[in-house]
């Protein structure tokens, strides 16, 4: 099968899953339901999921990593839902629908939010309970991703950072913890739970490759913002600058932010061919991550 499709027959599994994770659009109160069912199922590419995957199939165990994956996708979708908050980056398109408190309004935005936290790790807890140390690893890989030192750390730097002069020690730790962060957790789950989970040497190596991977992504993410439109992205293009926010572009221009980009990812590849395993999917997901158009 070739990249592409595998890549597909992944994000149908996953999605597939989440369905299956997320409360019925009935069950009460369902308006709440409804918001994070909108939010989950506008689409996304699901590349973190997708990661857990590929970093469980470097050295392939029987567990299951697909629950992981979910749970990642709902800590991921939460963050989105907030960020596009009028408190926050204040964006009306996500996914190509209308931003959560768009489509209902804010308090059932920050609610369907909020309710995203607990259902990740509730879902670690019940699908891997039965291998108490591999649950408890995995939980606290993603609750130390998710909190005030990675994720919102990097968020709230990021909102802090908003019409600053860009400065490169502040634009490594935004993207460093609002970004690579869960890039860097979504391939530390997946292998985590693959055979070799326990080799913490191997373990760090994996996290070093996501880290540099994820930010690469967020290189990309600042250069979409300025290249493409709205439709394109299905979310607010050309945001950055209108609000101020340190980027790869407003520190570096936009050439050198695709070098540095690329200089990430080629950081990434060259860790993932030095830790081996069945790596093939994981390369050209690699590649395609800088490549992507959306
Ligand atoms: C958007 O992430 C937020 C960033 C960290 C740049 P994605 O580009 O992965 O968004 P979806 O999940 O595909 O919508
Ligand atoms: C947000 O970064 C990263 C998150 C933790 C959600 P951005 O604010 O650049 O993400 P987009 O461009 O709105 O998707
Ligand atoms: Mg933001
Ligand atoms: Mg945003
Ligand atoms: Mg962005």
């Amino acid at each position: 099968m070739n990249f592409i499709d595998q890549l597909k027959e992944k994000q149908q599994l996953v999605a597939s899953r989440l369905d299956q994770a997320l409360p019925a659009a009935e069950v009460p109160p369902d308006r709440i339901h409804q918001a994070m069912r909108h939010s989950m199922n506008a689409g996304g590419k699901r590349l973190r999921p997708i990661l857990v995957l590929s970093g469980h199939e470097l050295f392939p165990s029987f567990h299951d990593p697909l629950p992981a994956a979910v749970a990642i996708e709902c800590i991921h979708t939460y963050s989105l839902i907030h960020d596009d908050l009028p408190a926050m980056d204040d964006s009306e398109l996500r996914r190509g629908q209308p931003a959560c408190h768009k489509a209902f309004d804010e308090a059932t935005a920050i609610l369907a939010g909020d309710a995203f936290q607990p259902l990740a790790f509730e879902i670690l807890a019940r699908c891997y309970g039965h291998v108490p140390k591999v649950a408890v690893d995995l939980i606290e890989i993603l609750a130390r991703t998710a909190g005030s030192e990675k994720l919102v750390g990097g968020q709230m730097q990021d909102l802090l950072s908003e019409g600053d002069p860009p400065q490169e020690e502040t634009l490594s730790y935004i993207h460093a913890n609002k970004t690579a962060a869960m890039i860097e957790a979504s391939l530390c789950l997946g292998f985590r739970l693959g055979r070799m989970g326990e080799d913490d040497g191997k373990l760090e190596l994996i996290g070093q490759a996501g880290h540099f991977l994820g930010l690469a992504f967020q290189a990309v993410d600042d250069l979409l913002d300025v290249t493409r439109t709205s439709e394109e992205l299905g979310k607010d293009a050309a945001h950055d600058r209108e609000s101020g926010k340190v980027t790869w572009i407003s520190l570096y221009g936009e050439e050198k932010a695709r070098e540095l980009a690329l200089e990430q990812t080629e950081k990434a590849r060259q860790i993932l061919l030095q830790t081996g395993g069945d790596n093939a999917f994981l390369l050209e997901l690699v590649s395609h991550m800088l490549e992507r158009e959306s």
